[in-house]
C-alpha cells in the first residue's frame, strides 16, 4: 500500500533546548489535528535522537528518523554510527544520498548501495534520495539523470528490499533556494521514477512506492505538490523547523 509520508529534515540545525521544544510543539499539534493517514517522520541530528524519541513516545503516526547511516556494520570507523545503532534508539526511517551529502561528502551511487544495505539489515526504511543540479536540468537531460541515480544504487536489490525502500526527488536547484519545482514538474519526474522502478521491478511495486518531492516545499505549495497522482508526499528542510509550519505541510493532502 502506498503510503502517504511527511518527513522533517532539521539537517545541522538546533541545539538540545530547541529540538525539545520544536518536537513538543508538533507532537501536540498531531495530536490535537488528529492526522490518521499520514506517516510523519522527524529526522533530528544523530546527538538528538534519544530525546526526540523520548518526547515523540506513542504518537500516533509520528516516527523517528536519522538524516545519515555508515556504510558499515561497526569497528573502528570514528565519527560514524551505524544502522543498528540508529534502530536501537528507535528509529523507523534513515535519509541516504541526501544531495548535500553527495556533493560535501562524496558520496558515491556505489557507498549508497552499500548504506542502504545496513538500513535494510537493520529494519530502518530508507529515504533515498535522488536529483539533479541545475546545469542537468537546464540541459533537458534530468530525467536520464535521476534515473541512473536509482540504477546504479538500487537495481542490484530485489523486489522484495525495493518493496521496502521510500524515493525523495530533491532537484537541487529548489533545495533551500525558495525555487520550488512546479507541481508539474516535480509529477513528471514522479512518474518517470515510477516507470523506471516498474521496468525493473515490476508494476505492483512501483505502484506501492512512495516518492516523496523535496525542495522548498512549504505550506503554501505543499497541496498543489501532493494534489499530484505520483507525489506521494514530501521531505522538508527549512520549513521543518517550524512546528505550524511542517504540522501545516502534513495536512496538505
Ligand atoms: O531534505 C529536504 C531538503 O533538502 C529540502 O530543503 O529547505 O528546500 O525544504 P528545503
Amino acid at each position: 500500500m502506498r503510503k502517504k509520508i511527511v518527513a522533517g529534515n532539521w539537517k545541522m540545525n538546533l541545539n538540545f533546548e530547541e529540538g525539545q521544544k520544536l518536537t513538543s510543539e508538533i507532537v501536540n499539534m498531531l495530536k490535537d489535528e488528529n492526522v490518521k493517514d499520514v506517516t510523519v517522520v522527524l529526522n533530528p541530528p544523530f546527538v538528538h535522537l534519544y530525546s526526540v524519541n523520548k518526547l515523540i513516545g506513542d504518537t500516533p503516526n509520528l516516527f523517528l528518523g536519522s538524516q545519515n547511516c555508515s556504510d558499515k556494520a561497526s569497528g573502528a570507523y570514528t565519527g560514524e554510527t551505524s544502522a543498528e545503532m540508529l534502530a536501537s534508539f528507535g528509529a523507523k526511517f534513515v535519509i541516504i544520498g541526501h544531495s548535500e551529502r553527495r556533493e560535501y561528502f562524496a558520496e558515491s551511487n556505489q557507498l549508497l548501495t552499500e548504506k542502504t544495505k545496513q538500513a535494510l539489515a537493520n529494519g530502518l526504511t530508507p529515504i533515498f534520495c535522488c536529483g539533479e543540479p541545475l546545469e542537468i536540468r537546464e540541459a533537458g537531460t534530468h530525467e536520464d539523470y535521476v534515473k541512473d541515480q536509482l540504477t546504479e544504487s538500487l537495481f542490484g536489490f530485489s523486489a522484495e528490499e525495493m518493496s521496502k525502500i521510500v524515493l525523495a526527488y530533491e532537484p537541487i536547484w529548489a533545495i533551500g533556494t525558495g525555487k520550488t519545482a512546479s507541481s508539474d514538474q516535480a509529477q513528471e519526474m514522479h512518474a518517470a521514477l515510477r516507470s523506471h522502478i516498474a521496468s525493473k521491478f515490476g508494476a505492483d511495486i512501483a505502484d506501492n512506492l512512495s516518492i516523496l518531492y523535496g525542495g522548498s516545499a512549504k505550506p503554501d505549495n505543499a497541496k498543489d505538490l501532493f494534489s499530484k497522482p505520483d507525489v506521494d508526499g514530501g521531505l522538508i528542510g527549512g520549513a521543518s523547523l517550524k512546528s505550524r509550519d511542517f504540522v501545516e505541510i502534513v495536512k496538505s493532502f
